[in-house]
């Protein structure tokens, strides 16, 4: 079993160098009695703080933080000052949207005894006609490009014929717009196309967690005959084919939870972090292996079982830790790595997408790019299969992965 770079965490390798794991002082927990190893190690780390940043003056800081950046996205605002410091200094930050206060209880969000779909999809999951493996895109209210794109290209061959009578569905899920003129542009889209999911729940970054939970919700109410459920985001490019010939190949369709695993990442203290985890959103020093929330595969009987233990478990923010590695783990459901799940994407490479189940990060036009290619018989690839190992090497650019190992257990 493999594990990939972790993307909550801060345990991955930066161009190959290890930079992290950082030495971050805890949190401040409020609590003002620390130990007094807590206090020594605070004033050495001042000192050698005030030192560096007496040194390096201002190279110091974009230094540090596109160290701490995440991966690259350049989503991190600018610091005004060594967030470590000011931590020290100020009480705890909360988490935007989910404050100290703030109920984490998913029945309170979720509503399991009300009926919450604002729209539905036009008779997908009937139960004569259930489809083997039901695709849920998690898109954005506003991300109707991206939505056609998908339409266009991967999403547009699933149908029976061409999956040998393998039926394929792709929905789309989306919660709520504050903004009415969109919620409506929305209805007008789920009228052409009948592929939409909307759900009630105002639809928004903090709220991934929940949209996750509205997903497992409406399948096991709505398509509880369907074989596997995928979730994924509106930026995946996803080779249903290579999807289907795995999904084949196991020998039991039930019990599955498969993905991108990702073992032992560690929640980022740092609150100028897109990925920033409170320590009152969670407290243990390591999340438990998780697979990468843009693209896992479950079986129907996972997905019930993962409903029902969401409705106990308290919410974290981040989604994929949270569906499978925190309520997996309470419903005593281990995720399993698959090397054709793929979650960091540089540079396209149409022997390796040819092998791959997933590709992340695609934007509108790449998508109909690899499509065409992909259709595009004529590309010949090396005879020599382009093995799924291969592919990590050259993908995973900003990182080094770690050693295959050869028994189950992540390093
Ligand atoms: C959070 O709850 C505590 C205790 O219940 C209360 O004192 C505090 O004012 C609350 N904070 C906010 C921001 O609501
Ligand atoms: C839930 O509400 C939606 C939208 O009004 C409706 O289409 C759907 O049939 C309802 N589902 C159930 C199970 O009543
Ligand atoms: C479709 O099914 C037939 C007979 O089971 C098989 O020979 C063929 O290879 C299948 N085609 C695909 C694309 O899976
Ligand atoms: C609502 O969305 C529409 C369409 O994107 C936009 O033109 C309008 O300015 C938005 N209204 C508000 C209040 O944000
Ligand atoms: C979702 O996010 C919005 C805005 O951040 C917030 O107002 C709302 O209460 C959140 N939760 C739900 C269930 O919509
Ligand atoms: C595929 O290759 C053949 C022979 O090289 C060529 O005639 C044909 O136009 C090509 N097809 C496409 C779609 O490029």
């Amino acid at each position: 079993m493999e594990c990939r770079p972790d993307v909550h965490g801060v345990n991955f390798k930066w161009k190959g160098v290890l930079l992290l794991p950082m030495e971050l002082p805890p949190a401040a927990t409020g609590n003002p009695i620390h130990n007094a190893r807590g206090k020594m190690s605070f004033i050495r780390r001042l000192g050698l703080g005030c030192i560096v940043l007496a040194f390096l003056g201002l190279l110091y800081v974009p230094a540090y933080h596109s160290a701490q950046g995440p991966l690259g996205i350049g989503e991190v605002t600018s610091p005004s000052g060594p967030s470590w410091l000011s931590r020290y200094l100020e009480p705890v930050a909360e988490l935007h949207g989910w404050t100290f206060n703030t109920s984490r209880n998913l029945n309170s969000y979720i509503h399991p005894q009300d009926n919450t779909t604002v729209l539905s999809p036009d008779d997908s999951c009937t139960l004569s006609a259930s489809p083997y493996l039901l695709i849920v895109v998690c898109s954005a209210v506003d991300h109707q490009k991206q939505r056609i794109a998908i339409r266009d290209t991967w999403a547009s061959a699933t149908d029976m014929s061409f999956y040998n009578s393998t039926s394929v569905k792709v929905l789309f899920l989306l919660g709520q717009s504050e903004n009415e003129t969109l919620n409506n542009l929305v209805l007008e889209e789920n009228q052409e196309y009948g592929d939409i999911i909307q759900e009630r729940f105002i639809d928004a970054y903090n709220n991934l967690t929940i949209k996750s939970v509205m997903l497992l919700k409406w399948v096991t109410t709505n398509c509880p005959q369907a074989t596997y459920l995928m979730k994924t985001d509106d930026d995946m490019y996803i080779n249903v084919d290579n999807l289907i010939k795995a999904l084949k190949s196991r020998q039991r369709s039930s019990d599955t939870l498969i993905g991108s695993l990702i073992c032992n990442a560690r929640p980022i203290l740092d609150p100028k972090n897109k990925w920033y985890t409170p320590k009152y959103m969670f407290s243990e020093k390591t999340y438990p292996n998780y697979l990468s929330g843009t693209g896992y595969v479950m079986s129907l009987d996972v997905a019930v079982k993962l409903y029902e233990s969401a409705l106990s478990t308290p919410l974290l923010h981040l989604e994929d830790v949270y569906i499978t590695g925190l309520c997996a783990r309470r419903a005593k459901l281990r995720p399993v790595d698959h090397p054709g799940f793929s979650y960091a994407q540089r540079k396209l490479d149409f022997c390796v997408l040819k092998s791959a189940i997933t590709a992340h990060r695609v934007d509108t036009s790449t998508m109909h790019t690899i499509w065409n290619k992909l259709k595009n018989s004529n590309i010949t690839c090396q005879e020599k299969k382009v093995t799924v190992q291969h592919r990590h090497g050259r993908n995973f650019g900003y990182f080094s992965v770690k050693k295959r190992s050869t028994n189950n257990r992540c390093v």
